[in-house]
């Protein structure tokens, strides 16, 4: 699956013993629509580079924006919630800047859901030719691209020729991919769908579910991929807004079936090479100060195809050197 990134490394200089970092917290648990001022950006904060055993650091270099993580703002977050003070967790690529553990090695690039003090399992980045490595955050990213290849491929008999399939969110990271394999998307449904519907990959649930299983053809497959128009405020007080429609499934013979992306990580290199084919969109902000105002961008509209929060200066070409100035750092234990 091509080489390891790290293989023809130099050897980084020496670090200081404390290098300075910066995190974004939470501040406060958000009431309904996430607003920046749940978060706290910490500047300056001290990271001693002498590691326990089993520890490594790694320089923060792009990070995600995924919707999922709201879900873990909350107190009782069905993804594990995070608690008041905790930095948030994203996922994201960057370089092991110092390793006292034997499975990450110096200088390599790495990529993991990336948190202070928690377990991480960094998993080294491969390297393919023409790919550039926010490919893996975005069409090659397990909450991205491959979360939608195994949406429409995977859980339920995938749309066939003839067939009307129909994307919610589809302006998202996850929704854009999918609607490119479902070949299919948009939200007038009658004009869209005058035939019914035999294919629905749903982002954002809510009211739009119940009008899709309204036009729910025989046999129609509903694949459940998220709802983020539930994640703000409903999901912890009991008031999800689910489908009251759902006898149409019994009525047209249909199915509805969720999934977990990381229960489908056997498909994975079938996912890569139909993904690699396809085309896809990227929204970067730059520097750490923008995770906080892109997590709020994520529900209120304004970005196409997938968020991402570029952390070291340079961008791409910075994947390739050594960071000199350690910045944004976060030591993680190794699973
Ligand atoms: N099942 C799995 O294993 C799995 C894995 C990863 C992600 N997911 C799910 O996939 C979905 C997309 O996640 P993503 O990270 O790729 O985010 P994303 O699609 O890039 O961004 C979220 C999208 O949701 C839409 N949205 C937000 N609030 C909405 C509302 N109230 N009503 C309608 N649309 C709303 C926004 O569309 P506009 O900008 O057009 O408003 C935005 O494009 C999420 O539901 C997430 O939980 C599932």
């Amino acid at each position: 699956m091509g080489n390891l990134v790290s293989s023809k490394q130099e050897s980084p200089p020496p670090l200081p013993r404390v290098i300075s970092s910066s995190s974004w917290e939470l501040r406060a648990r958000p009431n309904g629509l996430v607003s920046v001022d749940d978060f706290a950006l910490q500047e300056q904060i001290e990271i001693d580079t002498e590691l326990d055993e089993g520890e490594a650091l790694v320089q923060v270099e792009m990070l995600s924006v995924d919707a999922f993580l709201r879900t873990m703002l909350d107190e009782k977050a069905y993804h594990g919630a995070i608690s008041l003070g905790d930095t948030l967790p994203a996922v994201g690529y960057g370089r092991v800047i110092a390793s006292a553990s034997p499975k990450a090695k110096l200088g390599a690039c790495t990529v993991a859901k990336l948190s202070a003090e928690q377990a991480a399992m960094l998993m080294p980045m491969i390297s393919l030719p023409g790919v550039p490595p926010t490919a893996f955050l975005g069409i090659l990213g397990i909450t991205s691209g491959i979360t939608a290849w195994v949406g429409v491929h995977a859980v339920a008999r995938p749309p066939r020729r003839g067939e009307t399939a129909l994307v919610s969110g589809a302006t998202g990271a996850t929704g854009s991919v999918a609607a490119q394999l479902a070949k299919v998307a948009g939200e007038q449904l009658d004009e869209l769908c005058p035939d019914g519907i035999d294919f629905y990959f749903d982002t954002v649930g809510g009211p739009l579910l119940d009008e899709v299983l309204k036009r729910l053809n025989r046999g129609g497959r509903v694949v459940i991929c998220g709802a983020s128009s539930q994640y703000n405020g409903n999901l912890n007080v009991g008031t999800v807004r689910g489908p009251s429609e759902y006898l149409k499934l019994a009525e047209r013979g249909a199915s509805m079936v969720g999934y977990n992306v990381l229960f489908y990580m056997h498909k994975l290199p079938f996912a890569i090479l139909h993904l690699l084919w396809l085309r896809w969109r990227r929204k970067v902000e730059r520097g750490i100060g923008g995770f906080g105002p892109a997590m709020v961008k994520m529900f209120t509209g304004g970005h196409i195809g997938k968020l991402l929060v570029e952390v070291a200066e340079g961008g791409e070409a910075a994947v390739s050197a050594v960071g000199a100035t350690p910045t944004q750092a976060k030591a993680v234990k190794l699973a």
